[in-house]
């Protein structure tokens, strides 16, 4: 038995969608366990494509227990649609056993609706969120007004509770944010009905977990966004509202860290951002836009088109700190084929500080620091579809080597596209060969 921890370690859209999927093949429980459908999670099979927002990407695997921990905020319409497009597309096996934690918190509308007015009233400094209402409902969380999955099934506390929540977001949306009300009476009906259809999913989603340890299955945590955009450790306030890091599959899910057996960091070959927020090797330029084009970088949840840079090894060293990463999947390798050369971010110099290789806290100062950069040479060969590390150019491992030596830990998996077939695996995280 082994429990593996899997999350990205730049600013999210790392590829963790295809890596989870790979690995899901030997997992026997696959959970998510904090953020929402701000996550856009791609898996190709055989040149079909899936985007899962809600559901762990270990679904399209038969027999495996997929959960949606604790930690998750979900919205049960979006998890209801990603459902029955599964099922339509006869995606959805029949023998996958699916828990969503009774704790988890439900996102409603007026999550939404303030998360957008919220942006609306940033102006030029908005954060750039998915719109999903994610920030609010977390607050409603953490501020314990919000609403639960255990209590969106209990028609009476769903009810009181509702009532309390309407009154005082109506409050802000009309004052505050000079919106329109939303309409309690509409929300309950249609909140009902979700209830109704996800009953069967409820559970005691810790217990199933441990029910797993005790009986020696491997079990996969999959992490949605990035370090860089956890609220703790991520370039604050550019960051989404939950903890990103290896640790919050803990509490996310409800396995003690002693549990845990390794924790793989997602790393794309190439840095990418969605949203407002420094971004220290961002590129401007031609080689940003073949990156974008060649990448196809479009955000799976909504479409924005994704900022472009080099590889910044200084926000990789910080994710191996915060999350303990054992191993590192590298992705998207691919992409960078034809450009040449190609650099490696390195450090950092400000006004102040010659040299640095830690991330500063305040975002004005991570606004002004300067990329140092190490060249590397750059290949020209199609490495797409390669399954064997030792055919790789030799420029392809030397940068994967560099990247190694920087990072601290060894690349475990190298991807070369997004098909899951499209992957070279130096040795499984769960059994270490
Ligand atoms: P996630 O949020 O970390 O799961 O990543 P996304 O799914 O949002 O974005 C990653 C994108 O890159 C998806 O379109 C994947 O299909 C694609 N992808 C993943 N690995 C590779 C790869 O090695 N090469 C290429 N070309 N595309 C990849
Ligand atoms: P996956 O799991 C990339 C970004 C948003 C915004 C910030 C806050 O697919 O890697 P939020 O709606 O969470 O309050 O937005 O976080 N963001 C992501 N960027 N990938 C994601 O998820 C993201 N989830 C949120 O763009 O900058
Ligand atoms: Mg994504």
């Amino acid at each position: 038995m082994a429990a593996i921890i899997v999350v990205g370690t730049q600013w999210g859209d790392e590829g963790k969608g295809k890596i989870v999927d790979i690995y899901a093949g030997e997992a026997d429980i696959i959970a998510r366990f904090q953020g929402g459908n701000n996550a856009g999670h791609t898996l190709v099979v055989k040149g079909e494509q899936t985007i899962l927002h809600l559901i762990p990407s270990g679904i399209l695997h038969g027999g495996k227990t997929c959960i949606l921990g604790n930690g998750m905020v979900i919205n049960p319409k979006v998890l209801i649609q990603e459902l029955d497009e599964l099922d339509e597309r006869r995606l959805l096996p029949a023998d996958t056993k699916l828990f969503i934690s009774n704790n988890a918190h439900i996102i409603m509308p007026y999550h939404m609706r303030v998360d957008l007015a919220r942006e609306a009233l940033r102006g030029g400094a908005k954060i750039g969120t998915t719109g999903r209402g994610i920030g609010p409902a977390y607050e409603d969380k953490i501020s314990r007004a919000g609403i639960r999955l255990c209590d969106l099934l209990d028609d009476q506390v769903f009810r009181t509770k509702l009532g309390k929540n309407v009154e005082e977001k109506n409050f802000y949306l009309t004052e505050f944010c000079k919106e329109e009300p939303v309409d309690g009476e509409a929300i309950y009906r249609e909140y009902t009905a979700y209830a109704d259809r996800l009953r069967q999913y409820a559970a005691d989603t810790s217990v199933i977990i441990d029910e797993g340890v005790k009986a020696g299955k491997h079990i996969l945590f999959e992490g949605a966004q990035g370090c860089h955009l956890d609220i703790d450790h991520g370039t604050f306030p550019f960051v989404t509202s939950s903890n990103t890091v290896a640790g919050s599959a803990c509490c996310g899910s409800g396995i003690g860290p002693t549990r845990i057996d390794g924790v793989i960091g997602i790393c794309k070959a190439y840095t990418t951002r969605v949203g407002s927020g420094p971004f220290v090797t961002e590129l401007a330029d031609e080689i940003g836009e073949t990156i974008q084009n060649v990448g196809h970088e479009f955000g799976a949840t909504t479409g924005r088109k994704r900022r472009c840079g080099w590889l910044d090894m200084v926000l990789v060293r910080h994710s191996v700190r915060v999350s303990g990463i054992t191993g590192i999947a590298l992705t998207k390798l691919d992409v960078l084929t034809g450009i040449n050369p190609l650099k490696i971010c390195v450090g950092y110099t400000t006004d102040h500080e010659a040299f640095t290789d830690l991330v500063p806290s305040n975002p004005m100062t991570f606004e002004q620091c300067r990329p140092v950069y190490e060249e590397l040479e750059g290949w020209a060969d199609d490495i797409r579809g390669i399954r064997n590390f030792n055919d790789l150019p030799g420029a392809v491992k030397r940068y994967v080597a560099r990247l190694e030596e920087l990072a601290g830990v060894p690349v475990i998996l190298t991807s070369t596209g997004p098909d899951r077939d499209e992957t070279i695996t130096a040795y499984s995280p769960f059994t270490n060969s």
